[in-house]
């Protein structure tokens, strides 16, 4: 009905001056014009301006006071023509408009304050403030000065309305033309399809936001570590075992048993299978040796080692447990040069707070080679780190017991302008290698880091439970952007 209004009247008139007085004469709402003249404007069916116009409109006191007179009128009728105690006459008088009134009745000198009674100074007196609100509601322009003191005194207050004047547009017509959006069966069963106007493609439309699945920061991070690895050479190890016996996650890497890592406040043990069935025997065996009384020019750990405690079944700590399998069959195969690397879960028995969870995924990487040395080491690192952007690396002598040398890696952030520890490393020992039957020139240099933390600073990210657990947002993990690193 307001489409038909508007285009009707444009027919025949050059234009809608005032949108407001259109729609207030045609008794139509105001607020479905403006969405008709929008729509038409859409279409170029109409050409419309923005009106914009300071009006004042009546605040809910200033509503009262239209319906109910002003304060000071209603003190003054409170007001017998013989007097009235000021007990009587705020008896009579809600309390905040006598409080009102008083006042203002005093100051329009209408009324008298006598030490006993309450007099009128006048006969009559006329409501003007409630004509001018009067005035105001019914959308009349009032003097600007009356304005003011209506304002001032919080009965009125100022408000932009918005509305248009329209004109005819390039595309006027006086009705305006469905547009077909589907060619359908039935158009071309009855042939209308000829007299059929379409409505024109919008390509610049925006689509469907795709639903789907979307891939974990970590995993976008891990996609990147495995393309670097592959890039340098490195075959995956299979890592698809989170359950490992002590001794492939300790005793094969010659940590003694009763080192403080072994304890179930740094370690998960399983109760259910509680132990291992099958470790291979005569191996076994050379470990033992060599923990308890060394060989290959090592004097052991001078140590009762127990069977039990290297059978018993643990979450692996770290990821090092794939590599001592994989150094062992490699042996067993026959050795040749390799490059390893395994991106995994790993499981820690530590106390929860921002930076640490039980759990997070460990980057694991080694090179085992004939005569490698601590140069090839650092060489590989260079290599490594610099296709993650870190180009200057400071290392720090560490201690693990399965390698030596053992060094920490620090690598210089450029966006965070500071030094992070990215990493530990170093060589398998020969108490490590040497019983698992590698020949005795061979060096393998090793290395592990964690794969939240890069992810981390990668991704802005200070609290590890924003990243991972039950905690996380998921609309993190769908919005947040493709992870580029070490792609040249
Ligand atoms: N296993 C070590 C850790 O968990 C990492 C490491 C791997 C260190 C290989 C040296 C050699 O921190």
């Amino acid at each position: 009905m307001a489409e038909e209004a508007v285009l009707g009247f444009l027919e025949k008139n050059e234009e809608i001056s005032d949108s407001s007085q259109f729609a207030s004469e045609r008794g139509i709402d105001h607020q479905e014009l403006t969405n008709v003249i929008k729509s038409l404007y859409g279409f170029r069916l109409v050409d419309a301006q923005d009106i914009k116009r300071e009006r004042w409109v009546l605040t809910e006191e200033g509503r009262a006071y239209a319906a109910a007179g002003s304060p000071e009128v209603q003190v003054f009728l409170a007001i017998p023509p013989d007097g009235i105690s000021l007990e009587e006459l705020q008896k009579k008088m809600d309390p905040s408009i006598f409080k009102i009134g008083r006042s203002q009745a005093i100051k329009n000198q209408w009324v008298e304050m006598g030490k006993q009674l309450v007099m009128r100074k006048v006969q009559d007196v006329e409501d003007k403030v409630k004509d001018f609100l009067i005035r105001v509601e019914g959308g009349e322009v009032i003097d600007p000065k009356e304005a003011d003191a209506l304002k001032r005194r919080k009965l009125i207050a100022p408000q932009t309305w918005k509305g248009y004047s329209v004109r005819k547009g390039p595309n006027y017509a006086p009705k305006r033309k469905k547009y077909a959006t589907d060619l359908t069966r039935d158009n071309l069963q009855r042939g209308d399809w000829k007299d059929l106007e379409f409505k024109e493609y919008n390509f610049s439309a925006k689509g469907q936001p795709i639903e789907g699945g979307h891939l974990h920061p970590l995993l976008k991070v891990r996609q990147q570590f495995k393309m670097i690895f592959l890039q340098m050479g490195f075959e995956e190890m299979p890592t698809n075992n989170f359950v490992e016996s002590s001794f492939w996650n300790f005793d094969a890497l010659f940590q003694p048993q009763q080192h403080p890592a072994r304890d179930s406040h740094d370690t998960f043990f399983l109760q259910v299978p509680s132990t291992t069935k099958t470790l291979p025997e005569d191996y076994v065996e050379r470990v033992k040796r060599v923990h308890e009384s060394g060989g290959y020019g090592s004097r052991g750990y001078d140590y009762v080692w127990k069977r039990e405690e290297a059978n018993k079944n643990l979450l692996r700590t770290h990821t090092t447990a794939v590599s001592s399998r994989m150094l062992y069959l490699l042996a067993q195969e026959g050795f040749a040069p390799k490059r390893y690397f395994s991106i995994d879960r790993v499981f820690r028995n530590e106390a929860v707070d921002r930076t640490h969870l039980a759990e997070f995924h460990q980057i694991e990487g080694l090179v085992c080679d004939r005569g490698l040395t601590l140069g090839d080491l650092i060489g590989v690192f260079n290599d490594f780190f610099g296709r993650l952007g870190m180009s200057k690396l400071k290392f720090k002598p560490a201690y693990n017991p399965y390698t030596e040398p053992s060094m920490e890696i620090f690598g210089y952030h450029e966006g965070l302008n500071k030094w992070v520890e990215i990493g530990n490393s170093g060589m398998f020992r020969p108490e490590m290698l040497l019983p698992m039957g590698l020949p005795e020139d061979v060096r393998v240099i090793a290395w592990g880091l964690s794969l939240e933390r890069p992810t981390m600073i990668l991704y802005g990210i200070d609290n590890i439970r924003d990243l991972f657990g039950h905690k996380v947002d998921l609309s993190l993990i769908k919005k947040n952007p493709i992870c580029r690193i070490g792609i040249e």
